[in-house]
């Protein structure tokens, strides 16, 4: 598996110890930036991240901000992309369970880094049950190629 992981200077810190859990866990990884703590925009790195996994540069994406909800809203923008929010272990599994996610944002002002890791790791090996489930994704995607016109 290969992340794409980006935050702006509200996610940057635990950017880094998500980092630390991907080299701990063997799994490949670009970071997209933030890497200080300036003022930069969310867009200008959950855009980017959202569209690694779009294209298949990237299995998976991880973006971090001060909410987690600009960066969700960003990446949900890239056709392709199934982004969840998550803030507990419970959505964590649940949602690549059933919504089969694609990219995790989580809002570093909201929970703790000990928090985050646990949702990362519980995300990152959880796998989609398919069935039912993916005639709900199915729909979605269809109704993407119906606006998109592709
Ligand atoms: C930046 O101050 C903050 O707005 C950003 O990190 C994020 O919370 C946006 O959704």
């Amino acid at each position: 598996m290969k992340v794409a992981i980006g935050a702006d200077h509200g996610g940057v810190e635990l950017k880094q110890d998500l980092i630390s859990l991907l080299k701990e866990l063997n799994i490949d990884y670009t970071d997209v930036g933030s890497h200080c703590a300036d003022s930069v925009d969310y867009s200008d790195f959950g855009l980017p991240v959202a569209e690694m996994v779009a294209n298949g540069e990237a299995d998976r994406g991880i973006l971090i901000c001060g909410t987690g909800i600009g960066m969700s809203i960003a990446a949900n923008k890239v056709k392709g992309v199934r982004c969840a929010l998550v803030h507990d272990l419970f959505t964590a599994k649940v949602t690549r369970e059933h919504n089969d996610t694609n990219v995790l944002a989580m809002g570093a002002r909201v929970i703790g880094p000990g928090v985050a890791l646990e949702i990362a790791r519980v995300w990152l090996s959880t796998e989609f049950e398919g069935g039912r489930h993916a005639r709900r994704i199915d729909k979605i995607s269809q109704y993407e190629n119906r606006v998109t016109g592709g």
